[in-house]
C-alpha cells in the first residue's frame, strides 16, 4: 500500500498534535512541523513510527523547503495550524507584535502552502486545511493583529481554492471559537471564566482539540470531495449568535403575525 503523507505545522502542541495524532489514526505517515523542537520531538515519541518530527520555522522559506524535501513522496494532506496571538489595544501594539503575527498566521501558511501545492499538483491533487479562527469571521477586544492575520488566511483560502483546483487540489478553512486547549489553555485554567464563556455557547460547552481535528480529517477525506475553498467554524454557535444578546421585548415577537390568524399553506 502507497504511504500517505500528512504535512501537519504547530504539530508540537495543543491542537496541532491532536490533529497529528488523529491523522495518524486515519492511515497518515504525518510530518509534524514546528519551530519548538523539543515539544514536537515529545508529540512524535508518543505516535510511534507513523510521526515524523521536524524543526521549521514557517515564516523561513529555506527552513520550509528543506523540510519539504525530507518528505520523500507528495503529501496528501497539509494542516497550516502553526500560529500565535500579540494581544494588545491597536494604538499600543507594537510593530514587532503586529508583524510577527501577520508573519506566522498569515505569510507562513502562504509559505508551507505554496511549496506543499507544488509537489500535490505535479502528483494529481491533495487536501490543504488552513486553521484559521472565529476571531477572523469576527473582531474581538486587544486581538487586532490576529484577527487580522487570520481574515487575511480566510481570504487566502479562498484564493488558493481557486488556483489550485484545475491541480486536483482543495483548500478549505477551519475556523475554531472558544477552544479549551493549546493558547487558550490558561485562560480555561479558571473555572470560572469556564463557566462564564460556555455559558453563552449556543452548544453548551467550551470546543476540544478534538472537535477541531475531527472536521479537519473530514475535510480531507473524500467524503469532502466535492467541498473547496470554504470555511467551517467550529464554534458551537458562537458565530450565528449575535441576536442572541439583543434585549428582545414581546412586541418583537408579533411584529409580522397576521391579526387574522391567517397562515400559509
Ligand atoms: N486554542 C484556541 O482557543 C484556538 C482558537 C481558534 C484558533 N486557534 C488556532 O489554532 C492553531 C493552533 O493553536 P493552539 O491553540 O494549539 O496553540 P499552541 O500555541 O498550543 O500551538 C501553536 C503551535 O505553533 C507553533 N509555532 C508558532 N510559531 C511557529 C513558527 N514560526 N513555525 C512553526 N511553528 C510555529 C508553536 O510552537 C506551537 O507548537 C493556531 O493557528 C491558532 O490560531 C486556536
Amino acid at each position: 500500500m502507497t504511504t500517505k503523507w500528512a504535512v501537519v505545522t504547530g504539530a508540537g502542541n495543543g491542537i496541532g498534535a491532536v490533529i497529528a495524532e488523529h491523522a495518524v489514526k486515519e492511515g497518515y505517515r504525518v510530518a509534524a512541523w514546528d519551530v519548538d523542537e523539543k515539544a514536537v520531538r515529545a508529540v512524535a515519541e508518543s505516535l510511534g513510527d507513523a510521526c515524523v518530527p521536524v524543526r521549521v520555522d514557517v515564516t523561513d522559506e529555506e527552513s520550509v523547503r528543506a523540510a519539504a524535501a525530507m518528505v520523500p513522496d507528495a503529501p496528501s494532506l497539509l494542516v497550516n495550524n502553526a500560529g500565535l496571538v500579540r494581544f494588545g489595544p491597536l494604538l499600543d501594539l507594537s510593530a514587532a507584535d503586529w508583524r510577527l503575527a501577520l508573519d506566522v498566521n498569515l505569510t507562513g501558511a502562504f509559505l508551507v502552502a505554496r511549496t506543499v501545492a507544488a509537489r500535490m499538483i505535479a502528483a494529481g491533487g491533495g487536501s490543504i486545511v488552513n486553521i484559521a479562527s472565529v476571531n477572523g469571521l469576527s473582531a474581538a477586544p486587544n486581538a487586532g493583529a490576529y484577527t487580522a492575520s487570520k481574515a487575511g488566511l480566510l481570504m487566502l483560502t479562498e484564493h488558493m481554492a481557486l488556483e489550485w483546483a484545475s491541480g486536483g487540489v482543495r483548500v478549505n478553512a477551519v475556523a475554531p471559537g472558544l477552544i479549551n486547549a493549546g493558547m487558550s489553555d490558561a485562560i480555561y485554567a479558571d473555572p470560572e471564566v469556564r463557566r462564564l464563556r460556555s455559558g453563552r455557547v449556543p452548544l453548551g460547552r467550551l470546543g476540544s482539540a478534538e472537535d477541531v481535528a475531527e472536521t479537519v480529517l473530514f475535510l480531507a477525506s473524500d467524503k469532502a470531495a466535492y467541498v473547496t475553498g470554504q470555511r467551517i467554524a467550529v464554534d458551537g454557535g458562537i458565530t450565528k449568535s449575535a441576536l442572541n444578546a439583543m434585549p428582545r421585548p414581546r412586541s418583537v415577537d408579533s411584529v409580522g403575525v397576521d391579526p387574522m390568524g391567517r397562515s400559509e399553506g
